[in-house]
């Protein structure tokens, strides 16, 4: 994702009480964190953040972690965020790689909205629903797997498809134009861009029995 540079970046992050700073000390103590026992959604590479809002907005009763591994399109998200008194929602500066040093299973689903592509097969492993990636998404989840993914990129979306289903999820649910079903949907700052573009969004909902 390319940003303009933004100039505050690191006044916005020091001074965001959403943000999780080292967010290992927490890990097996994201209950207490919240405060509850409400299921915990992530959302890995959150981007500017508008998914992640809209859902814990919609959904009060459901806590919502943001990972994002680069500063400067966290502090986009920090920005809107910091305007919002809202007690569900956290995010974290992180490579997804990492995860297993945050969550011990205590991740019920994971959204994976308009990951990059990384379309040379050399890259293939960057992709997250590479076998790299789904082997760490295993020790997140507190009880089955739940994977729901959204993207433009069919090239993404098959190897996804493939991918998953060699690593034992069951492809529970598909759509390849997410816009003309009736599921409920909160939209991303790349899908609003690719919806306006007239392109179709591919959906899919994948379960991994634990
Ligand atoms: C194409 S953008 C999509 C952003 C947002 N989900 C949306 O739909 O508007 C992908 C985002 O994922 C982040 N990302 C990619 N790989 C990541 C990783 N391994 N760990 C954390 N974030 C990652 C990127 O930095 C980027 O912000």
């Amino acid at each position: 994702m390319r940003l303009r540079n933004i100039k505050n970046k690191n006044e916005l992050i020091e001074n965001c009480e959403y943000l999780i700073e080292d967010a290992s000390i927490l890990k097996n103590n994201w209950q207490e964190e919240f405060g509850n026992n409400n299921p915990i959604h992530l959302e890995i590479g959150m981007g500017k953040g508008s998914f992640l809002l809209g859902m814990a907005k919609k959904y009060p009763n459901i806590n919502f972690i943001g990972v994002e591994r680069y500063t400067g399109v966290l502090a986009r998200a920090i920005n809107k965020i910091n305007k919002e008194e809202i007690t569900n929602l956290r995010v974290i500066n992180i490579d997804a790689i990492k995860l297993n040093e945050v969550f011990d299973h205590e991740i019920d689903t994971i959204y994976l909205n308009f990951s990059d592509p990384w379309p040379k097969k050399r890259h293939a492993k960057r992709r997250l629903t590479s076998e790299d990636f789904l082997r760490v998404y295993d020790n997140l989840f507190k009880g089955d797997n739940l994977i729901i993914q959204k993207t433009d990129n069919v090239g993404l979306f098959e190897s996804s498809i493939v991918s998953l289903s060699t690593y034992g999820y069951k492809i529970e649910d598909i759509s390849l134009d997410l816009a003309n079903t009736d599921k409920e949907n909160v939209m991303t700052e790349y899908e609003e861009k690719f919806v306006n573009l007239g392109v179709k969004i591919n959906y899919l909902y994948a379960t991994k029995k634990r």
